[in-house]
């Protein structure tokens, strides 16, 4: 009998390691022989831990488990799929999975991540095995003709970027992986490292590859310790089946990988920065241009893409750029990784064509928020991103949308508040949060800041609300217009939103409501 356990530090968090004991332990006194996979977690988070076994007609699940619920699991024959109120059924065929369209996320929750045998059985190096045959340019049209575009929020064609890096005529070119996942409400990256990381250096072998560069990092956030140790491992065992190296897969490829860590600040997911701390340096911001892939790391052309773009390679070389531009809508083609979090029911991955509407990610697949309140806001795109009030819950999930609404759809986090959200607290925690994050670089954003705080300060202190508004709105237009990089140019987004949308927010605390 094969159990499945996932090994995602999500579920690990609400305690997936003592299920997979309990489980192993009280196994072990009967006499069926149990094989126990650690898979990735399927994305279902309220479900967590959620135990499947393999039956005849497919896996089954069992969720919420905890470890006190194993012995009664057992008896109720869950070793054969038996009955118990924690059943949930066929697992493919739960609703919430079911209407997905899971691409990228195809193989995550489903196999064992650090499984070589698993990964070549669920379509593992299809991609690159193809990309491998055709010339470096053909990659590049591929990819460009996918439509598929940068999905660590700014959206632009990752086709066109490596065109640029593939045609630099540099001997050192490099491949970085943005894996410093810093969004709140965001965490796809961190589950296709801990999931399916196997897809991620096939990926960044794919775009190697393609641009003619023979060495390649990851550069992980400290925050994700799962997602360090497993993509180490990973690289390892990649090395040792000749996935990484010199003559990859007898190609004449050589590629090699490397992870970095960063050390906790947000703005080190910012492209440039990200490529000083890389090299060493304290993280800030260096000018555009020259853009990375001209001058990245070490001065050298350089690609850099976020970790759900690069996951997404393999399976465009595999199934042909037509397939994956067929989905989605307008300019946004193929599928988004939303991640539901904050104040709702059914957190978790739903990947999906763009398209689908805000209204239906909340309702259909959140359930509306955990506290059962009214949603009042979701702020979409992390913490620089716009919250959108009910009256905008029907805008399409599609770049171009987004950006007309005064919104953006960044790396595709929803966190979801409920009609108890203070919305100046909020827009103060946006002036907050960059004060704190703030590279020091450039003057609007670090000074900006801090007196964007004190502003908001005065504003619901009822201090001549009317002239510290516009001081407001001024402070915003200048952040916006000045500068240097999107952690000072977006901070506006968020509060302008919510000076927008709810601007009794803004009244003086005692009177609001009267
Ligand atoms: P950007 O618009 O300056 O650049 C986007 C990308 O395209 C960059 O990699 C840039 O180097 C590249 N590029 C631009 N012109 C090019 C050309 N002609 N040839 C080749 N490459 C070219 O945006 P930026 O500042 O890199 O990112 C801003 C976005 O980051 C925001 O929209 C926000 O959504 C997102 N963000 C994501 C976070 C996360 O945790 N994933 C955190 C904070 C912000
Ligand atoms: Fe640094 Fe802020 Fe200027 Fe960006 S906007 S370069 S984070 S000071």
């Amino acid at each position: 009998v094969t159990l499945y356990v996932p090994r995602d530090s999500a579920a690990r968090s609400v305690g997936a390691d003592a299920v997979a004991d309990a489980l192993l332990r009280a196994t072990a006194r009967g006499d069926r022989p149990v094989e126990l996979v650690r898979n990735g977690s399927r994305g279902m988070l309220w479900l967590e831990t959620l135990v499947e076994v393999a039956t005849p007609e497919g896996r089954v699940g069992y969720g919420p488990v905890a470890p006190s619920d194993v012995e009664d699991l057992l008896a109720a024959g869950l070793l054969d799929g038996g009955d118990h109120p924690l059943r949930l059924g066929l697992v493919e065929e739960l609703p919430w999975l079911a209407r997905q369209n899971r691409v990228t996320f195809a193989r995550i929750g489903v196999t064992d991540p650090l499984s070589t045998e698993d990964y070549v059985r669920h379509g593992g190096l299809e991609g690159l095995r193809t990309a491998l045959r055709l010339p470096p340019a053909e990659v590049v049209d591929t990819v460009t003709e996918s439509g598929l575009r940068g999905r660590g929020g700014a959206g632009f064609p990752a086709g066109v970027k490596w065109k640029t890096v593939a045609g630099c005529a540099d001997e050192l070119k490099f491949v970085c992986c943005n894996a410093d996942e810093g969004d709140s409400g965001t965490f796809a990256d961190r589950m296709v490292m801990e999931g399916d990381p196997f897809m991620l250096i096939e990926g960044m072998t794919i775009a190697a590859h393609a641009v003619g560069a023979r060495e390649g990092y990851f550069y992980i956030r400290s925050e994700y310790p799962d997602a360090v140790a497993t993509m180490r491992t990973a690289i390892e065992i990649a090395r040792a089946h000749n996935w990484l190296g010199e003559d990859i897969l007898g190609s004449g490829l050589t590629f090699d990988l490397h992870v970095r860590v960063g050390a906790g600040a947000y703005i080190c997911g910012e492209e440039t920065s990200m490529l000083e701390s890389l090299e060493g340096k304290r993280g800030t911001v260096r000018p555009k241009p020259p853009i990375p892939a001209v001058e990245g790391l070490f001065g050298k052309p350089t690609v850099v893409n976020n970790v759900l773009t690069l996951a997404t390679v393999p399976v465009i070389l595999a199934h042909g750029a037509r397939a994956y531009q067929e989905l989605g809508t307008g300019r946004s083609r193929g599928t988004q990784v939303f991640q539901l979090g904050g104040n709702i029911a059914r957190g978790g991955i739903v990947e999906t064509a763009f398209g689908i509407t805000l209204r239906e990610l909340l309702e259909e697949y959140g359930g509306g928020t955990f506290s059962g309140r009214p949603v009042r806001t979701v702020q979409v795109g992390g913490p620089l991103g716009a919250y959108l009030p009910e009256s905008q819950f029907d805008l399409p999930m599609d770049y171009e949308a987004f950006a007309e609404a005064g919104a953006m759809l960044g790396h595709g986090g929803l966190v979801v508040f409920d009609d108890t959200v203070d919305m100046a607290a909020q827009a103060r925690f946006a002036m907050e949060f960059c004060s704190v994050e703030s590279c020091g670089k450039c003057t609007p954003c670090r000074i900006g800041s801090v007196r964007g705080v004190e502003v908001i300060d005065r504003i619901v202190a009822g201090e001549d609300r009317d002239d510290n508004l516009a001081v407001l709105e001024d402070l915003c237009d200048l952040m916006t217009d000045g500068s240097l990089c999107a952690m000072g140019g977006l901070t506006p987004m968020p509060v302008r939103s919510a000076i927008t949308h709810f601007s009794d927010d803004f009244l003086v605390r005692d009177t609001r409501g009267a």
